[in-house]
């Protein structure tokens, strides 16, 4: 363990904070831009939810994603400029020859390769409609470069038990593979869920803003702050040790630095998608003149799933994802062929009131015993909202199976902005949720 932490290189992090800027002015200028180009690609989607059936340009998550990617290639010599200004150092021996990091190299690399990936993954379906089966692995194979580069840094596969379970495990279990296995997931997981929690606008790209925002609020508590000193570590006394995992991971062995190094490199990552998320969420925001398409759901995901894993700290950006996990777990019924799934799950409209109302599911054959158990119990929970037949009980209709009909369940029809800003408050409480659990709640089930 090494006795300092080395101040940030803020010249870099200044450069990340001016990219930024730059491609928040890109994408607010290029997307309209653009617009019509789309149009004339054939890149184009009606308004489910309003009468003017003029089309809207689609798929321009793919602005985003080219500047953002853009960005984050012309960023790669600040990211190491001190590494190259600092390649050699003065000793009693004379000049000795600083290594440059190549596992921070190649952790950016793979980061670019799999967001690269998921970018032409999300334009592909939106250009064809890739079927669900399809979809599923290609993201746990864009993960693969990760994965390789995470075990190459002795990444570690071991989670601390719970206090009340050690009796059983003991403190630490090494997951190994396992743990590999659901980091995979995690990137297929972290693309589908934006996609799936879509349909409104704003939906899509205001989840991903206020994801990146928690993801930066997370990172700047492990910086060392006055960012611009060198801390001895024995200042830092037990914090470093509470902060550096041994509440969630076993990964205190590392020391601080490499800490610090991850969640800028995190930083770095998330500045930037701040950017273009804001950029495009002011074309996207009601009544919206550009649609996200699949790519922005793919790209936003995946860039969340690269920090999460490259950064270690895949189990804390789970808990920033609630309201995707919530959505997730009530559509299985629909998504595994429980009950039908229509094309479109989106609420309805009604065009006299300008409110939404859930939208239903329509049972062609009557369901069968298991489907029937699943929607009951969905109805007791308050869940969903059936239909039955009046004499023999079958069910007739449900309402779709996603939180945006849940909550006009809940809250009673409203219209579509004021849907998309429950659903951000919901996102805002799911990420306080999580820095609560994290820091507040882990130290009572964990020794920190
Ligand atoms: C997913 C959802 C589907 C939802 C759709 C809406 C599942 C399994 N699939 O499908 O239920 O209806 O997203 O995006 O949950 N659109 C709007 N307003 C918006 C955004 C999109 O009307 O603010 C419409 C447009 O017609 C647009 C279309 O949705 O063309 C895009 O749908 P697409 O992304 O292709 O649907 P999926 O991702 O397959
Ligand atoms: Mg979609």
């Amino acid at each position: 363990v090494r006795p300092f932490i080395e101040p940030v290189p803020l010249p870099a992090l200044y450069t990340s904070i001016g990219f930024s800027i730059f491609a928040l002015l890109a994408t607010l200028y290029i997307i309209p831009a653009v617009g019509p180009a789309f149009i004339k690609a054939n890149l184009k989607g009606i308004d489910l939810l309003k009468t003017d059936k003029t089309p809207v340009p689609e798929s321009q998550g793919l602005v985003c994603a080219a500047v953002y990617i853009l960005f984050l290639i012309l960023f790669i010599p600040f990211a190491f400029s001190d590494s190259i200004s600092n390649s050699t150092k003065k000793t009693r021996e004379g000049i000795s020859v600083i290594e440059f990091p190549h596992h921070q190299l190649s952790v950016y690399l793979s980061s670019l390769l799999s967001l690269l990936i998921a970018t032409l993954l999300g334009f592909l379906d939106d250009v064809f409609d890739i079927r669900w089966r399809h979809k599923i692995p290609i993201p746990i194979i864009a993960s693969i470069p990760l994965l390789m580069v995470y075990y190459a840094e002795r990444g570690n596969t071991h989670v601390v038990v719970p206090i009340p379970l050690r009796f059983l495990f003991g403190t630490l279990v090494n997951l190994g593979p396992l743990y590999y296995i659901y980091m995979s997931l995690l990137s297929t997981f972290a693309t589908n869920s934006f996609n799936i929690l879509a349909g409104i606008n704003g939906s899509e790209v205001s989840q991903a803003l206020i994801i990146a925002i928690s993801v930066i609020l997370n990172d700047l508590l492990y910086l060392p702050w006055p960012l611009d000193f060198r801390i001895p570590l024995h200042l830092l006394g037990n914090r470093a040790d509470v902060e550096v995992g041994g509440v969630w991971s076993a990964g205190m062995a590392y020391g601080s630095q490499e800490l610090v190094e991850r969640h800028l490199f995190s930083l770095y990552f998330m500045l930037p998608m701040v950017a273009v998320c804001a950029g495009f969420m002011y074309h996207n925001w009601y009544p919206a003149r550009a649609f996200p398409g699949d790519t922005l759901c793919y790209v936003t995901g995946m860039a969340f799933a690269v920090v999460g894993i490259q950064a270690h700290f895949s189990k804390t950006l789970l808990l920033f994802f609630i309201p995707q996990i919530f959505n997730f777990l009530l559509s299985c019924p629909q998504l595994f062929g429980l009950v039908p799934c229509p094309r479109h799950r989106v609420p309805r409209i009604d065009h006299d009131t300008n409110l939404l109302h859930p939208s239903k599911a329509l049972f062609m054959r009557p369901p069968t015993n298991l489907s029937t158990l699943i929607l009951k119990t969905l109805s007791a929970l308050g869940l969903t909202q059936l239909t039955t037949h009046p004499s023999n009980g079958t069910i007739l209709e449900a309402n779709n199976l996603t939180i945006l009909n849940f909550f006009l369940l809940r809250l009673g029809p409203m219209n579509e902005k004021r849907l998309v800003q429950v659903l951000m408050c919901s996102q805002v409480a799911g990420s306080m949720f999580a820095f609560t659990v994290r820091y507040g709640l882990a130290g009572l089930v964990y020794d920190g």
